[in-house]
């Protein structure tokens, strides 16, 4: 099928290059002169595993092209997919700007049948808004389908997601643009969901926020382990074995961050208040996730009494593993927390210290986890990478002044720590 994705941050482009993965013809569109030129150059804006390898064989066989040209793209494709951003608004509602700006464009270069695909994370009924535009904007009166496709990808593991999808939800109004939309699909091999447009866009924030509902329910839990001397983990383990539950996102820790639960949770928070539902719920999911840094921090401030000149070790600054992410990060929160306290930190993440470095100024960034330690009073994992479990502890006992670590993210086990002269606090352990 001949494709054009309009945004080429983390979704588009990893949607567009694992179409062309399976056989498509795509074309990858964004108003950024400088990303499209670094990627026509063979570089690649972000961090995502697997990712570079596919971009550069995808484009030296000719089915993965870049351009900043929004008519491009929708001449040369049938079907168009939106994967622009949305983000907050100060009260937590969702801009829509990018959506409406791109469905202009669209409609102003459309000269045929298309098919307009949302996949970005939008409230209930942007759908309709975006056939309304198009339909107001397309100056040729011609046909034109939207669908709605929500993206469960995670990121760190975007690839991987899209070419093993859980699930593909493809939301309509009507039955002709199913048929095109399952051929994209076919090749994933995934059970696909065919749905009215509203249900599918809510689909994607139902999963969010039970997502992080989930994250929140064991942080909680977290709180009660700690009151009675359990073990957090052992509880997971334990009702994350009932099938009805699950095992995964059942890790407590710093709380969820990132650029999509924090942001859909306020968003569909919002949504439903407009549609006249106070979601106490999701409230209570949100200050469940505040409340666990805070809890954290004073854990170390009842450690180290004062933190003002404590030289502080801080491994990972990225929202979660495998990525470059800072943005929403429990980690860089964090950091600036200690920071305000006047704490003096020593920083290291595997992938994400070029873009800390430009939201941490205050912070010195260490090239070497095993650096880290040298002269510390404390450490601190901020984010479940799993190299860190590698750290040299002997190395840094030797190197700090007190052997104290704060693990936010359970890397550790706490029984060894402590065997090892550690003096060792975790999440709900
Ligand atoms: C999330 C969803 O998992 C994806 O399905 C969705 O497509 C995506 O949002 C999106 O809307 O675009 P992502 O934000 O990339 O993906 O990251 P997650 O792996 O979900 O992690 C989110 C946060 O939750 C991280 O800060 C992570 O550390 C935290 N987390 C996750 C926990 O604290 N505990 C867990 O057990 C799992």
């Amino acid at each position: 099928m001949n494709i054009s994705i309009i945004g080429t941050g983390y979704v588009g482009l990893v949607t567009g290059t694992c179409f062309a993965e399976v056989g498509h013809q795509v074309v990858c569109v964004d108003c950024d002169a400088g990303k499209i030129e670094l990627l026509k150059a063979g570089g690649i804006p972000i961090y995502e595993p697997g990712l570079k390898e596919l971009v550069e064989k995808n484009t030296a066989e000719g089915r993965l092209r870049f351009t900043t040209s929004t008519r491009e793209g929708v001449e040369a494709s049938d079907i168009i997919f939106i994967a622009v951003p949305t983000p907050p608004l100060p009260d937590g509602s969702v801009d829509l700007s990018f959506i409406e700006g791109v469905a202009r464009d669209i409609a102003s270069a459309m000269t045929g049948y298309k098919i307009v695909v949302d996949k970005s994370t939008v409230p209930v009924k942007t759908g309709q808004k975006v056939a309304e535009t198009i339909q107001r904007y397309c100056k040729a009166k011609v046909e034109c389908d939207v669908v709605s496709n929500p993206e469960f990808l995670r990121e760190g593991f975007a690839v991987e997601d899209f070419m093993r999808p859980d699930r593909v939800v493809i939301g309509v109004t009507s039955e002709r643009p199913v048929k095109a939309i399952q051929e994209v699909f076919a090749p994933y091999n995934a059970p696909v969901i065919v749905t009215d447009i509203h249900s599918a866009e809510l689909i994607k924030h139902a999963a969010n926020s039970f997502l992080a509902l989930k994250i929140s329910y064991i942080n909680a839990i977290s709180l009660v382990c700690e009151a009675t001397g359990a073990n957090v983990q052992e509880v997971a383990n334990g009702i994350g074995m009932d099938a009805r539950i699950g095992r995964r996102f059942l890790d407590a820790g710093l709380g969820f961050g990132g650029s999509c639960f924090p942001k859909d949770l306020s968003a569909f928070i919002k949504i439903s208040e407009q549609l006249g539902y106070d979601f106490r719920l999701l409230r209570e999911v949100q200050r469940i996730n505040a409340e666990q840094m805070e809890r954290f921090l004073k854990k170390i401030a009842d450690t180290l009494w004062v933190l003002k000149e404590k030289r502080i070790g801080v491994l990972g600054l990225a929202f979660k593993q495998n990525t470059d992410d800072v943005r929403n990060s429990p980690a860089i929160d964090l950091c600036h927390r200690l920071l305000k306290e006047g704490a003096v930190l020593r920083v290291h993440d595997p992938k994400a210290m070029e873009k800390a470095k430009a939201v941490l100024k205050e912070a010195t960034f260490v090239a070497d986890m095993n650096a880290v330690a040298d002269g510390c009073d404390a450490l601190v994992v901020a984010t479940e990478w799993p190299e860190f479990k590698k750290l040299d502890l002997e190395h840094a006992r030797k190197v700090m002044t007190h052997p104290i670590l704060f693990d936010g993210r359970n890397l550790f086990d706490a029984r060894e720590m402590e065997r090892h002269g550690w003096i060792y606090k975790s999440v709900g352990r």
